[in-house]
């Protein structure tokens, strides 16, 4: 059965799609153990749009969790979930791709031949791999350095020239670029320059409303949670840090909550308007906020909750995914092997 998309395409999806000629969209998401409402905002969204008018690859990115999850069970589970997830919230096999990373091994080979020609200090200088570093410092393996170089690897080796990601892959991104450009000086074109495509909310801020929505910070709505999760989580929203009392009136435009219900309702302007004349309080505000959200993805948690009591349809599609690709990642790797000097 295919699922239905439960997200509106953007602004951003369609000004791709209305570049001439035919994109091919690659993007990868590791399985963390939750999509939130982040991924799914920031990314997800822009992977449903996207499949229906270009080839679209999508990827759990299993060889990059390996950089924080230790436990084999947990990464297996926790793939499987993505997996299921994405496909909840709609991804269509029969109109994309999805595929787990380790299954093509050729992503780790052209991520070694990639770091022949990446200088160290462009992975040293890379925001993530500082903020990874801090967040686990018992644990700076070298793979949080080079991972930039593997999500390189992971788009060329398709060749796609469109990446859907949200705000805080735009650093990979740029890296991704200069790689194939130092590979392309080196040893002939040979690879295309991919483009982040974003959408219009390319930074969603998390529950404290300051950092953005992330597990590793502990901020996130879980989108396919149970509805008191949700709810908790939505509660916890800090809104306008200046508004204290029920009657000052408040600021919409720095309100997260507020700023959220663009997208979950066509009652937006008269919900600023309610906040602004301190007509609607911050706790009204809420809970129709999380009402909301609950229903906008309880077809989507249905359906993710009948795709893993049957993980041998997940696991189908997974295969199906890989295999599918296997001629265009050979083929790729036959040509760089030649153009490096290894055949
Ligand atoms: P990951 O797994 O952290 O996130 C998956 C996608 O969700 C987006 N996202 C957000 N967007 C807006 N606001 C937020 N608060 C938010 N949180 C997450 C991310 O930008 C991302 O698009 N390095 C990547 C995975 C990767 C990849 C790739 C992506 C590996 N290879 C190749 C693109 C192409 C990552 O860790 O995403």
């Amino acid at each position: 059965m295919i699922a239905q998309p439960t997200t509106e395409p953007s602004a951003a999806a369609d000004a791709a799609a209305s570049v001439p000629g035919r994109h091919r969209i690659f993007s990868g998401i590791q399985p963390s153990g939750i999509v939130h409402l982040g991924n799914d905002l920031g990314a997800i969204r822009n992977y449903v749009a996207l499949q229906t008018e270009f080839e679209a690859i999508y990827c759990i990115v299993d060889y990059h969790a390996l950089t924080s999850t230790h436990e084999a069970d947990v990464l297996r589970q926790r793939t499987r979930e993505m997996a299921a997830a994405l496909l909840a919230l709609g991804l269509d096999p029969e109109r994309c791709t999805l595929f787990v990373q380790s299954h093509r091994p050729e992503h780790t080979e052209l991520a070694w031949l990639f770091a022949t020609v990446t200088p160290v200090s462009w992975v040293e200088r890379t925001p993530t791999y500082k903020e990874k570093a801090s967040q686990q410092p018992d644990d700076v393996n070298h793979a949080l350095l080079t991972y930039p170089i593997l999500q390189a690897a992971d788009i060329a080796i398709y060749q796609a020239d469109r990446v859907p990601v949200g705000k805080d892959q735009a650093a990979h991104l740029e890296l991704s670029r200069e790689i194939v450009r130092a590979f392309n000086r080196r040893y002939g074109q040979t690879f295309v320059e991919p483009q982040a495509v974003f959408t219009e909310t390319p930074t969603v801020l998390g529950t404290d409303g300051v950092r953005k929505m992330s597990k590793s910070v502990g901020n996130t709505i879980d989108i396919l949670g149970e509805p008191d999760l949700v709810r908790r989580q939505v509660m916890s929203m800090v809104t306008d840090t200046q508004r204290i009392k029920r009657t000052d009136p408040g600021r919409p435009e720095v309100c997260n909550v507020c700023q959220l219900q663009r997208f979950f309702g066509d009652d937006y302007e008269d919900l600023w308007d309610g906040e602004r004349t301190a007509r609607t309080g911050c706790v009204d505000m809420k809970r129709l906020l999380a009402d909301r959200i609950v229903t906008r993805y309880a077809p989507a948690r249905e359906r993710y909750r009948e795709l893993m009591a049957d993980p041998a349809q997940v696991d189908g599609v997974l295969e199906a995914g890989a295999d599918r690709l296997r001629p265009r990642a050979e083929a790729t790797m036959a040509a760089v092997r030649e153009r490096m000097g290894l055949r």
